[in-house]
């Protein structure tokens, strides 16, 4: 088979080169991202690519896969907001992604935030490294095992964190408009959800409808002293609100691995050197706010089953004429 990958970052191509190595299979390896002019470097032949990248796939990008005879395209994340798949339905192109390449990295990295803004060492820190030990020791934490922890969102990812939240004995509330059936979670309303919880954990999709879900009059609602931590996606919380909570105290600790304002092209965040937004700025001279650049998914499992994943759904379409993680165009 002759494949191609796009948006191969260096963590990457170890795990694609050891597939395609054991497989006896052919792939081109770029590290640029897939657009309609990269797309020409494929090698004649190319019967599919896999792409990770969250800058957009056009529908003329499908137009010039298929024409390259190209017809599958296996994303190796979750996220299929930056695909045009009525352009990838026009084209004739079939589309796959990986829905679930390891929950347990993004909730274990939303438990770690947690917990680092539960006993105020970003706080602790800052008093040590300005050799102020006396100061260092006067920050008394929260214990987990004796909150309650409000969990939004509780598919993939908030079931994982559900789990490991109970490990520690926190009495675990949660909301969700789709509730799991048969699960033992116990939900609540939005509203009760944020008025009781110590902590509140975000593991909602970034669709439209839930903009700002997560707004002033929301933190007007929680208990003084909350914790907010957000793993999932930037727009879920109106940051200038989160900020005026921190800046008052309503708010003591916020944990964002997805800022509101990060790159489109997050993955290649080198090419633009940083941020470059004042409210970022803001935030990262609060010792009380942990910022970490969306990178709560990346873990060695998790990189690993990205590239496997992908590769089983592009062997499958190819092969066999399905794919495990086929995406519908409606
Ligand atoms: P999932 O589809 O399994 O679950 C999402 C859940 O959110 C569903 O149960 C859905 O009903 C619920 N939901 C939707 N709107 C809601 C709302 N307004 N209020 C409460 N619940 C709502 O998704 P998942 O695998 O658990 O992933 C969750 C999110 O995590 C993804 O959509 C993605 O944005 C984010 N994510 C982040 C990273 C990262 O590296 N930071 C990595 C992967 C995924
Ligand atoms: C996802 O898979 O949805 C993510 O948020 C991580 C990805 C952008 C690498």
């Amino acid at each position: 088979m002759k494949l191609a990958s796009f948006g191969t970052r260096v963590d990457e191509a170890p795990f694609l080169k050891a597939w395609a190595e054991r497989t006896g299979n052919d792939m081109q390896i770029f590290t640029e991202t897939l657009n309609e002019e990269t797309v020409d470097k494929m090698a004649a032949g190319t019967q599919g690519i896999t792409c990770l990248q969250t800058v957009p796939y056009s529908a003329e990008l499908f137009k010039k896969m298929a024409a390259k005879g190209a017809k599958f395209l296996s994303i190796r994340n979750v996220g299929l907001d930056n695909i045009d798949l009525a352009g990838a339905q026009a084209a004739g192109v079939r589309v796959s992604n990986v829905p679930a390449y390891s929950p347990s990295a993004i909730a274990e990295f939303a438990v770690t935030l947690t917990m680092h803004l539960a006993r105020n060492l970003g706080q602790v820190e800052q008093h040590l490294r300005d050799n102020d030990y006396n100061g260092a020791m006067h920050y008394m934490g929260k214990e987990i095992g004796q909150s309650t922890v409000g969990v939004v969102g509780t598919g993939r990812i908030g079931r994982e964190a559900i789990r490991i939240f109970k490990g520690f004995g926190a009495e675990v509330i949660a909301y969700d408009p789709f509730p799991a059936k048969d699960s033992d979670i116990d939900y609540v309303e939005l509203d009760e959800l944020l008025k009781r919880s110590d902590f509140i954990d975000l593991h909602v999709p970034g669709l439209p409808q839930n903009t700002h879900m997560i707004n002033a009059d929301s933190f007007a609602k929680m208990k003084d002293g909350v914790i907010i931590v957000n793993t999932a996606r930037g727009n879920l919380i109106d940051t200038k609100a989160l900020l005026d909570g921190l800046r008052s105290g309503k708010v003591a600790g916020a944990g964002i691995d997805t800022f509101e304002y990060e790159e489109q092209d997050l993955l290649n965040l080198e090419k633009h050197g940083n941020f470059n937004d004042p409210v970022w700025d803001e935030m990262m001279k609060m010792p009380n706010v942990v910022l970490s650049p969306h990178i709560a998914y990346f873990t060695a499992t998790a990189v690993h089953n990205m590239v496997e994943f992908s590769l089983e759904n592009l062997t499958g379409f190819i092969n066999d004429g399905v794919a495990k993680n086929e995406v519908k165009y409606d």
